[in-house]
């Protein structure tokens, strides 16, 4: 069978691989394949046991896979034989050198665009679909033009705007997809053919374009607002606790602004994920590198509330527990960063987790879908962990219990049940506001939720 057009994208992770299957399910003109150097990844990806868990994924592979869906370790073969090159590869917050803990470590970037100029037998188009420090498109397009065979390559940015446990609605249905070219005519050309692929399915009113480094940077500043807003309501909660307001009245106050809105205002624990610090840490870095130093203070704050935000729910729990955590049973409930993903990274359970250990408390962990990223994370700290996936379970013989993430099924639990297998005084810290505090207080629990007064029994 021929298809219309060939797609490859290399790196099969969170973002590569559900976007690819978008893009295969919505287009079976379009043969898709997705490589990666990892080949227990591109294995799983292959079996019945995807790598990552994103509800409805499944389903959408299994529709697709074998069809117009291929996943191979193959990365030579994967760049000769396609024309569009999709780059997902992992930029994590660079570990060492100039710019440690701040900038992206871009050596597999730089690795994967000399693979495609080493591979390449004919023109491509290579989109980045990693988040990018502003430029970076510029020095791929040093390195992929350096050839004396006139072979060319365009470089274009289409960030993704999906979040983890609603990847595919988000990939579906997105609010925007954002493409950024160079203002040339090939440039242009190849923004048209990347655009006309998102619109087999996405509205062209949809489909924006921008410059080059507007559209890297637009991805940055998105992501910088959305961990704004909620660094914004996580500092009012603290406020509350001390006010003796209540963070929930107040953010649905504030939210009914039609200017402001009312997404992305649950106060919590704070905010994990591999982006919205990394991003943010990037975006300081630039502005810091432009002599911006206000701007970046400024940007750089939302990652220390974040951390203060952390901080505080242990504080809190070492305050209501008789300021004593030593020789306690703990139990975490949830340890993946939000729910509906087994995704742990930047998770404030990790945080929390070692701290917790740090005062010499037991812990038990529990997790619908992260424990196995729980125990990676986890391996080599000292103290005593359990893994328990069963919530009910877990809590039995615990002095308290911690909900760390907003899982659906902590809402409907048998409390009373609970209640009774716990060591009393039996304390709950809800980290994400999402029980019903008031039948918990009545059931004999001390409650402690954020940014709200705390239900105790004296
Ligand atoms: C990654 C980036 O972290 C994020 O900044 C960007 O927006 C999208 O890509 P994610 O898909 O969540 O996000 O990362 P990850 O799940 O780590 O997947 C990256 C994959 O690339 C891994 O499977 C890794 O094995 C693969 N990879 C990495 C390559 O195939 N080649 C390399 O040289 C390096
Ligand atoms: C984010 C962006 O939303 C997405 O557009 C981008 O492509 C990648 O980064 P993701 O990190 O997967 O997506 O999840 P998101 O839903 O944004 O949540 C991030 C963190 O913020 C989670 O830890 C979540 O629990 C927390 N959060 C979110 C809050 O604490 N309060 C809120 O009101 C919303």
């Amino acid at each position: 069978m021929t298809f219309e057009k060939n797609i490859l994208c290399i790196g099969a992770g969170y973002v590569g691989g559900p976007t690819m299957a978008m893009i295969a399910h919505k287009c079976p003109h379009y043969r898709v394949t997705v490589v990666d150097v990892n080949p227990e990844r591109i294995a799983a990806w292959n079996s019945a046991q995807l790598p990552i868990f994103e509800p409805g994924l499944d389903a959408v592979v299994g529709k697709v896979r074998g069809r117009n869906l291929f996943f191979s370790t193959d990365i030579e073969a994967g760049i000769r034989d396609n024309d569009i090159i999709f780059v997902s590869v992992n930029t994590p917050t660079k570990s060492f050198g100039l710019g440690a803990g701040m900038t992206a470590d871009l050596q597999y970037w730089e690795k994967t665009a000399r693979q495609i100029l080493a591979f390449s037998h004919s023109p491509k188009i290579v989109i980045e679909k990693s988040t990018l420090p502003v430029k970076t498109a510029l020095a791929m397009e040093r390195i992929l033009n350096c050839r004396e065979d006139g072979i060319c390559f365009d470089v274009l940015s289409n960030p993704e705007f999906l979040a983890e446990g609603s990847a595919l609605s988000d990939l579906e249905e997105p609010d925007r997809i954002l493409i950024g070219s160079r203002e040339t005519d090939r440039g242009l050309r190849a923004r048209a053919t990347l655009a006309d692929i998102y619109a087999n399915w996405v509205p062209r009113e949809r489909i924006i374009t921008s410059n080059i480094w507007s559209s890297e940077l637009s991805k940055l500043v998105s992501n910088a607002f959305l961990a704004q807003r909620i660094s914004s309501i996580n500092a009012i909660s603290a406020l509350c606790e001390k006010a003796e307001a209540d963070i929930t009245e107040v953010a649905r106050a504030v939210g009914m602004d039609s200017r402001i809105g009312p997404k992305f205002l649950n106060a919590s624990v704070g905010f994990g994920g591999s982006c919205f610090k990394k991003d943010i840490l990037n975006l300081v870095y630039l502005c810091r590198h432009y002599g911006l130093d206000e701007v970046a203070a400024y940007w750089e704050s939302v990652v220390t509330i974040n951390r203060f935000q952390q901080e505080r729910f242990i504080e809190t729990m070492l305050g209501a527990m008789f300021n004593t955590l030593a020789g306690k049973k703990i139990c975490l409930w949830g340890f993946a960063f939000k729910a509906n993903t087994g995704d742990t990274r930047e998770s404030p359970a990790i945080f929390i987790a070692r701290r917790l250990l740090e005062e010499q408390a037991e812990l038990v962990v529990s997790d619908p879908k992260a424990l196995l990223n729980a125990r990676a994370d986890l391996a080599g700290v000292d103290g005593s962990v359990r893994y328990v996936e069963d919530a009910t379970l877990a809590a039995e013989g615990c002095h308290a219990v911690a909900l760390l993430t907003e899982w659906d099924c902590y809402r409907h639990l048998d409390f009373e049940r609970i209640f009774g297998s716990m060591v009393q005084p039996a304390f709950l810290f809800d980290g994400r506001n999402i029980l019903d505090h008031g039948r918990l207080y009545e059931m004999g629990f001390n409650v402690y939720p954020v940014g709200k007064p705390p239900l105790v029994h004296f």
